[in-house]
């Protein structure tokens, strides 16, 4: 018998992805079993594990014929690979699986909801590609695509609304038992917009609303939409296409935010009363969340951004990875992010720690170095009179190469840079944000996995996130001042499993 699309996905991961070497990839983040990744989908809780699908062409180091790679894992941190779990194999999702959600139903089954994207000749002989939702059900390793596939197509949008950017199912249950679907949509000037369905079985839905439209503003098209609470809010989350810069708090191209509001799940209406973006760095995009049992509310991105996709070294077989899982809580209005505190547990025996003053110097510590680290930095002026010019950690550093994370207090301006990293691309490699600060006081953890680093700002009022291509020997850390800075540092080498 001639081997399925599937089967044929299935037994190249598994021949190929098992000869990665375990080094060669991050220790806690999410990578693909083998070839290319974007999007988180289908994150949930299901069958005592937590299981996280991905965009997923196994079969290069680019985009393509999206599946849904799989992988589960016990603690968010460590993952394992199971097979690939949706191939594009049906007349509706031949051109590929784009993103989607997941939910556990009543009989115990996991549903997934996911766009279909299929290709339609025009009367010139060109070709568009049509979006529409899809359903698959499955046990946590297989899944079956249901009979009666798309479950939502171009009529069941609203007028205007374009067949062509239809997609990115998010899939909640309601008050009363009902099925919610968000999906997003492109409108007719151009703007995103979120659309509401509602569903008895998860399986013939109803359109009933927008929940909200950019009319133009924080983006384009809106991708990925993910719906919660947080302490007496309900968050909004979107990645949008086409943003143009506020400030530092949103920069020009592909970026990811939160509407922070009310929702009312009669009408459908999502009312907003502030926004924030979700991430000040360069790589963080369509992220999604879970309730954790124990309550938490937890969110993983695609640690990149189509902005910044840099193709891979030669050498290595995978591309793309996710983001730590990051906490979120309520502060003051505003979405806090730390990483999962599970990761804690990974902190090595020796710590180094202590006191330092830094006057126009570059400094390196004994036994502050490392591709796994965990590291928190105090930093203020050393002299009140006169505060510090400029602070900044150099890292994945040799003689070559480096990243680093600065602070100029006079501007109250944080800069990622990685310019020197040993990226051959002219991608964007560097964003500021805009810290606040009193005396030049700031608190910086850096965890720093193998080709990443994410710097959590103020007890995660802000994230900084970098994907990084620097070689592994690369491992030295500096600190560099411009002015006079008293540091208090506390660094861990992260364990290996
Ligand atoms: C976001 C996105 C989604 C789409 C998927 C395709 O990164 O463009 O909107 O479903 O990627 O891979």
């Amino acid at each position: 018998m001639k081997e399925t699309v599937l089967e044929k996905a299935r037994r190249f991961e598994e021949k190929h992805g098992n000869q990665i070497p375990k080094e060669a990839r991050p220790e806690f983040h999410l990578s693909p079993y083998v070839g290319w990744m974007n999007d988180p989908n289908g994150f949930s809780w299901y069958d005592g594990k937590y299981h996280m699908f991905y965009q997923y062409h196994p079969y290069s180091m680019q985009w393509g014929p999206m599946h849904w790679g799989h992988a589960v894992s016990e603690d968010l941190l460590h993952w394992h690979h199971v097979p690939v779990a949706l191939a594009p194999d049906a007349p509706y999702d031949e051109a590929g699986c784009f993103s989607g959600t997941a939910i556990t139903m009543p009989d115990g089954k996991q549903l997934l909801v996911y766009t279909g994207v299929h290709r339609e000749e025009q009367e010139d002989g060109t070709t568009v590609d049509i979006q529409k939702q899809c359903v698959a059900i499955g046990d946590g390793l297989n899944y079956e695509k249901y009979e009666k596939n798309p479950v939502l197509t171009k009529k069941d949008l609203p007028k205007g609304g374009r067949k062509e950017d239809f997609r990115d199912p998010k899939i909640f249950r309601g008050e009363n038992g009902l099925y919610n679907m968000l999906a997003v949509n492109r409108d007719e000037t151009e703007g995103g917009q979120v659309l509401l369905y509602k569903s008895k079985d998860a399986l013939q839905w109803n359109y009933v609303g927008k929940v909200a439209e950019n009319h133009n503003r924080l983006g384009l098209m809106w991708e990925c939409p993910d719906l919660f609470s947080l302490g007496d809010k309900d968050i909004l989350v979107l990645s949008a296409q086409e943003m143009l810069p506020e400030g530092l708090e949103f920069h020009n191209g592909f970026g990811t935010f939160a509407l922070i509001g009310n929702f009312d799940e009669k009408t459908g209406k999502f009312t907003e009363e502030s926004f924030q973006s979700l991430d000040y760095g360069l790589d963080f995009y369509a992220p999604q969340s879970i309730l954790t049992p124990d309550g938490r509310r937890v969110m993983i991105g695609w640690m990149q951004n189509w902005d910044t996709v840099a193709p891979p070294q030669s050498n290595v077989y995978w591309a793309g990875q996710m983001s730590l899982p990051r906490e979120l809580t309520m502060k003051n209005g505003r979405i806090y992010q730390n990483p999962i505190r599970e990761l804690l547990e990974y902190r090595s025996e020796e710590k180094v720690s202590g006191e330092w003053e830094l006057l126009d110097e570059e400094l390196e510590i004994h036994g502050v170095d490392g591709r796994l680290v965990d590291m928190t930095v105090d930093v203020e002026a050393g002299d009140l009179s006169e505060i510090y010019h400029r602070f900044a950690i150099q890292f994945a550093k040799n003689d070559r190469f480096y990243t680093s994370i600065s602070f100029r207090p006079k501007e109250s301006v944080l800069r990622i840079d990685r310019k020197f990293s040993g990226s051959r691309r002219g991608i964007i490699h560097q964003r500021r944000s805009r810290v606040e600060h009193e005396n030049g006081k700031i608190r910086l953890r850096l965890i720093i996995d193998r080709y990443s680093v994410e710097i959590f700002v103020n007890d995660g009022e802000q994230v900084l996130t970098a994907a990084l291509q620097t070689q592994l020997d690369a491992d030295r850390i500096t600190f560099v001042a411009s002015g006079k800075v008293k540091m208090k540092l506390c660094h861990y080498h992260l364990k290996e499993e």
